[in-house]
């Protein structure tokens, strides 16, 4: 029998033998051993964590190889953020896709679609200016890169000079080790994408230079002037310039061409000599690209549609109940430890007490368990010919693990009763009120970087936090005496607090977590109160009523989101809870969006279907051009604007009692002189 304890001791006090070592070989460039004794202390504890997975969950090797860029290279503001794409896991998800194009732009014809393989690397940026590489940055939080020009200079696959190339231009694409040659990597790194991403930010650029790294071109950020009118064009002038453009892009006319595309390239997967895990699919035509526009995170353009998941059988061996930062209470399933594309998983998701109850899912039960992308593996069906005789239906508590009884509640815009259980208390809950502050630590909120889930968790345990304003006021002395924790580890973490203090109101009405407030309404709101000063009206009952009231003129946010704001600050906890932390604070004025155009200062109103464009692009150009678009017909109104299709009877009637300007779609397009 193995002692898992004793592994677990000689292994902590190898890895801290390593950081010593490790540190003095990248951070001080001051070897204090040779570079092979390095290598042979390096691949024992990756032996390690292969061999004993439950190693896996501490501090991985992988994570501490080399330094972290954040202190080693400069950060530049990328030009055009380098988004991330939404996924697609079905055929239904992207005949959705197709269909939200053709609305937004009104259109009901095909699509052409640049079909690219997804590769799995690091994506980086390639500025170049006059024909010249003038810099290249890793993607980093997508709008500031890390500076690694010296880096991506030793890959040959890029190019530095371009012939006849446009004023400005920035290339983004992937960098990858084909798989071949990733087999001399094996000691070193989990995977092929660990091993580019860790030699892209070797300190020392010779390093990097012995890494045998490659390059594809996929994109663009920044061009002046523009010269491309579709993805095709840009592909193969990248293909001129002498970037490697990947041999399987092409164009889909039709979207029933897309699971055929699919399937024949999931079929080469295996014979490729890099890892590609699915395809992404871009409108072609840049105009198109250009009006669809994107939405926080993503392109409303390209969709990333992954590799279909892979399967595994196991037996579940308990049901346990989470809690996360809305109350909701999600079942998860302890399984035997199983293998599934290469991932070792021992925890599925069972979404909610509905789903158990229509599959009948017990403890004991053989399953079959499905993990497509990095999402949780899911409980896809049980094998009840495997069940055992005396096997008992599984009960879902009714109350949260805080002891207290949870509720479905009826959704105001279905009127449905919703699958899901809650537990109600918000921060009067433990388990809520830990995963509230792992919300806002994280990096759409607060971003405070070394302050992750795992260091949340275990600064609760420890009673170092239990509501946000703890964040702001930790006891570094305490942490110092703490394993893992170092003087520069600390100071690091305090520096990433306090910087962390400095923030947009849109982020800190996020972060506080109001349910139905995402990132789109926490602007919206933020746009409203413009400043923390009159946001914190809201903390006044009497105030709070009349601002709720005018709310309802703002478009996106409905009954739903009122109520929620309703309940969250008419709680008397989450008051006190928000303005200590906001006591903490430097709560920077919300900059309003751009309100300069034709349009500025004019409130817009859209009813029934458009002939020349959906109104989703109506609302996106009218914001362009500076109109804010209100969700109600009010005095404030300053153009009703009605489209030929089924307009709204009701709204017409009001805004003619109010004397509010109604126009058509033609008498629209005049306004923006189109
Ligand atoms: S386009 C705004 N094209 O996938 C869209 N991405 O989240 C930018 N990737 O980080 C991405 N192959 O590194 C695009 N042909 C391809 C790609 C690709 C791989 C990576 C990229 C990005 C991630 C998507």
């Amino acid at each position: 029998m193995i002692n898992k304890n004793q592994i677990i001791k000689e292994y902590k006090i190898k890895i801290k033998k390593f950081k010593k070592l490790n540190s003095a070989y990248f951070d001080k460039d001051k070897p204090l051993v040779s570079d092979q004794e390095f290598d042979e202390i390096k691949k024992e504890l990756i032996q390690l964590e292969k061999k004993y997975s439950f190693l896996k969950s501490s501090i991985k090797i992988e994570n501490i190889i080399g330094s972290k860029p954040s202190s080693k290279f400069e950060k530049v503001k990328h030009s055009k953020p380098m988004l991330s794409l939404s996924n697609a896991f079905k055929k239904e998800d992207m005949q959705d896709f197709k269909k939200k194009i053709n609305n937004f732009l009104n259109k009901n014809s095909e699509i052409q679609f640049s079909s690219e393989p997804k590769i799995d690397g690091i994506s980086a940026s390639l500025r170049y200016e006059n024909g010249k590489l003038i810099y290249g940055l890793s993607r980093g939080d997508g709008f500031f890169g890390e500076n690694i020009t010296e880096n991506l200079a030793t890959i040959k696959d890029i190019p530095k000079n371009l012939n006849n190339s446009p004023k400005t231009i920035e290339v983004r694409g992937e960098v990858y080790i084909g798989k071949k040659d990733f087999e001399k990597l094996k000691d070193k790194f989990a995977n092929p994408r660990n091993a580019a991403g860790g030699s892209l930010r070797q300190k020392n650029s010779k390093e990097t230079a012995k890494i045998p790294l490659k390059f594809f071109a996929y994109g663009i950020g920044e061009i002046v002037p523009q010269i491309f009118k579709t993805q095709t064009d840009l592909l193969k002038q990248l293909k001129n310039w002498g970037f490697p453009i990947n041999p399987y892009c092409k164009i889909i006319e039709n979207i029933k061409d897309v699971e055929k595309n699919h399937s024949f390239l999931e079929s080469l997967r295996s014979t490729l000599d890099y890892d590609v895990d699915g395809i992404v699919y871009k409108v072609n035509n840049f105009n198109f690209q250009e009006r669809l526009g994107s939405t926080s995170n993503s392109p409303r353009w390209a969709i990333a549609y992954k590799f279909s998941s892979v399967k595994a059988s196991s037996t579940i061996r308990k049901i346990l109940i989470q809690v996360g930062r809305t109350g909701a209470i999600t079942p998860v399933a302890k399984i035997d430890p199983v293998t599934v594309g290469g991932v070792v998983v021992s925890n599925a998701t069972l979404h909610n007490e509905d789903e158990i109850i229509r599959k009948d899912i017990r403890v004991g039960d053989t399953i079959t368990i499905q993990r497509a992308g990095d999402v949780i593996p899911q409980v896809l069906s049980v094998n009840k010919s495997k069940r055992e005789k005396n096997s008992k239906q599984f009960i879902f508590p009714d109350k949260c693990l805080c002891g207290n009884p949870t509720k479905k509640e009826i959704s105001m815009s279905t009127k449905k009763t919703d699958a899901v259980r809650r537990c109600t208390r918000g921060y009067e809950c433990d388990f809520t009120a830990k995963e509230k502050l792992k919300h806002i630590v994280s990096k759409d909120a607060f971003d405070i970087e070394g302050l992750g889930k795992k260091v949340i968790d275990n600064f609760w345990e420890l009673k170092l936090v239990r509501t946000p304003a703890d964040i702001f006021k930790l006891n570094y002395k305490k942490i110092e005496k703490l394993e893992g924790w170092g003087k520069l580890s600390i100071k690091n973490l305090q520096n990433a607090v306090n910087k962390s203090k400095n923030i947009v109101l849109n982020r800190f009405i996020y972060s506080i977590g109001i349910r139905h407030i995402g990132q789109e309404n926490a602007k919206i709101l933020a746009n409203f109160f413009k400043n923390s000063n009159k946001f914190s009206e809201l903390f006044l009952p009497q105030k709070r009523k009349s601002i709720l009231k005018n709310l309802d003129d703002l478009d996106g946010i409905g009954n739903t989101q009122i109520k929620s704001i309703e309940d969250f600050f008419s709680n008397n906890k989450n008051l006190n809870i928000t303005q200590s932390l906001m006591s903490m604070l430097n709560i920077k004025n919300f900059k309003s969006i751009s309100r300069t155009g034709k349009l500025s200062n004019k409130n817009i109103m859209f009813t029934g279907g458009f002939e020349k464009m959906s109104r989703s692009e109506a609302k996106a150009l009218a914001e362009e051009n500076g109109a804010k678009i209100l969700g109600s017909v009010s005095k404030k109104l300053n153009y009703l604007v009605i489209g030929n299709s089924k307009p709204t009877k009701k709204k017409i009637e009001k805004a003619k009692e109010l004397n509010v300007n109604i126009i058509t779609e033609e008498s629209w397009y005049n306004l923006l002189n189109r």
